[in-house]
Formats: structure tokens, C-alpha cells, sequence
């Protein structure tokens, strides 16, 4: 296979497991060319992106703009918060008028689930959904496995415990659907508060204490407590939840077996996850990051070449 089945990417539920393996493939040859001294090429020198992010983001904003840069596009950067949008535009006209201005490709954050969909059913563009809401977070999930299968040299028959705030986390609803397409199978661990009642119908078990989920897993993606997305208290303290469920070296080195530790940022150290974890060789955490400009670079090299040049 050689082209998407998809014109964007909106979500993992839209792609192909063939869809995986491409971007896979395709990152390997991104990542050799970043680590070479001259870390740019000129795949993408015709195409004009823009990056609008209306939702805070420090890796994924940055991991982008590179991508794109290392593929000679040229990028504008959008910002809501300095924007027409404070005046009241619609999604719909202030990406129109940026289009208007013969950008020919969108990458979007945004706070509302479902985000990227009603836009790419609304503008003629390609869309990248770079987080919407508590919805997806697809190239959080692609670089996430491209680092597991980096490590342990496969996902098929890899067991992954995802610990902590499922019910808010895209990160959480795009790795499942990633790990249960190519083969791995998926533990979601936390307070039964932040956990959905409808997670087991997404094919993975639930396990309440981590103790256990740690003696399970081969890898441990921890994710940060969404205080910003909880309206009401769904557990007593900060302080409570990193006794229960906070990662910590000696819950580590009690194990007696060598896990992978993941996190997809920002780390709220000494909450999910203590320092002396985070910084230790088991943590791959800088590696994910790594890996995103390569996906990123790879996933929009491949839209890119859909795009019906004249
Ligand atoms: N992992 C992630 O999406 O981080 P940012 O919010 O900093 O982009």
C-alpha cells in the first residue's frame, strides 16, 4: 500500500491498521533523515500549513511546526486567544479565510469533541486533528505505539496498562483503538470515578488497583490528572490519588520484572508519576517525543501527496 485510505486524519477510529503500518513506514525513513546533519528535505515546498491551535499545547504545537519545517513546507501559526475568533468569528469563516489565502493544509486543536469532523465535513482542506477535546488525539497515539514497537520490537501480544484519567483523556480513547488494531492488549487502571462505564465495550479490562496492573503490564502509560476538564470532584485530594495511583520507584523496583513507562506530557511530577521514575532508564518519555516529529513528518507527507496539485 502506498497511498491513506483517508484524505484526513481525524481520528484512529478512521484509519486502517495498513494505514498504521504506512505512517509507520514512512516515519522510519523521517527519522533517518532527522538525525542526519542536514535534517531537512524538500518533500513539501509547495505546501503552505496552517497550525491553529485553539487549546494550550507545548509538544504537539512544537513537534508540528517542526515536522513542517523539516519538510520545507511554509507555516502560519494561529493562535485563538489573538484572534478574530475573540470577536465572535465562526470556526467555519476564520478557516475559510485562512484557506482563502491558498493554505493548503490545516492542522487543528481544539476543546470541543468532534472538532476536526465538523471541519473537515465543512472547508475544503485536509485536516490534522491535533486534540479535540476529551475526544482523539491520533498522532499522540501513532508516535505512542511507534515507541512501543521501537522498544519491545512488536505491539501484536503486548499488554499496556493505561493508568489515571481515562474519562477526560483523548490520549487514553486514541491509544485504545491503536493497541486493540495492531494486536496489543489494553488495561485501563484508576479511581472508578475516572473510569467510563462504557470502557469495556472498547475491547480492554479494568483493573482498579495498580499494584496489579503493574504485575500485568510490559508497559505503563501513565497520564496526567485533567483538573481543567473536571467540573465536579472525582476524587478527595491530589494527594490521595498519587498515594493509589501514582508511579513511584519502589512500586517499580517491587515488581522484580523490567516495564516500559510512557507518559505523553504534561507530567505533573509527583502526582501520576514521582521524579526519580520519570528521569529513570525505564521511562521512554523523551523518546515519544522524539518520535512525534518523525510521525508528524510522515503523516503529513502522506496527505500532502493526495492534494490534486494543479
Ligand atoms: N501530549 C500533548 O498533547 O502535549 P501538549 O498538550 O503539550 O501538546
Amino acid at each position: 500500500m502506498s497511498e491513506l485510505s483517508v484524505n484526513h486524519l481525524l481520528g484512529i477510529k478512521q484509519i486502517t491498521k495498513e494505514d498504521i503500518q504506512l505512517i509507520f513506514d514512512t516515519t522510519d525513513h523521517f527519522k533517518d533523515v532527522i538525525n542526519r546533519p542536514i535534517k531537512k528535505v524538500p518533500s513539501l515546498r509547495d505546501i503552505t500549513i496552517a497550525n491553529l491551535f485553539f487549546e494550550n499545547s507545548t509538544r504537539t504545537r512544537i513537534s508540528f511546526e517542526l515536522a513542517e519545517k523539516r519538510l520545507s513546507a511554509d507555516t502560519i501559526n494561529f493562535s485563538a486567544s489573538s484572534s478574530s475568533v475573540k470577536k465572535g468569528e465562526t470556526l467555519i469563516d476564520t478557516v475559510n479565510n485562512i484557506l482563502s489565502m491558498k493554505v493548503d493544509m490545516i492542522v487543528m486543536r481544539h476543546p470541543e469533541p468532534g472538532a476536526a469532523i465538523f471541519l473537515a465535513k465543512h472547508v475544503n482542506s485536509r485536516i490534522i486533528n491535533a486534540g479535540d477535546g476529551t475526544h482523539e488525539h491520533p498522532t499522540q497515539a501513532l508516535l505512542d505505539s511507534y515507541s512501543i514497537r521501537e522498544k519491545l520490537g512488536s505491539i501484536k501480544g503486548k499488554k499496556v496498562l493505561i493508568v489515571g484519567d481515562i474519562i477526560h483523556s483523548r490520549v487514553a480513547l486514541s491509544n485504545i483503538y491503536a493497541l486493540n488494531m495492531q494486536g496489543a492488549e489494553v488495561c485501563v487502571c484508576g479511581p472508578p470515578t475516572l473510569i467510563p462505564k462504557y470502557i469495556k465495550e472498547l475491547g480492554v479490562r479494568v483493573e482498579y488497583d495498580l499494584k496489579k496492573g503493574l504485575a500485568w503490564c510490559d508497559v505503563a502509560m501513565m497520564l496526567r490528572i485533567q483538573l481543567e476538564r473536571q467540573n465536579e470532584k472525582l476524587f478527595p485530594s491530589l494527594r490521595e490519588y498519587a498515594m493509589l495511583y501514582g508511579l513511584n520507584k519502589n512500586l517499580l523496583d517491587s515488581l522484580k520484572k523490567e516495564i516500559i513507562v510512557m507518559h505523553p506530557g504534561p507530567i505533573n511530577r509527583g502526582v501520576e508519576i514521582t521524579s526519580d521514575v520519570a528521569d529513570s532508564k525505564h521511562a521512554i518519555i523523551l523518546d515519544q517525543v522524539e518520535n512525534g516529529v518523525a510521525i508528524r513528518m510522515a503523516i503529513l507527507y502522506l496527505l500532502a501527496s493526495k492534494i490534486e496539485r494543479a
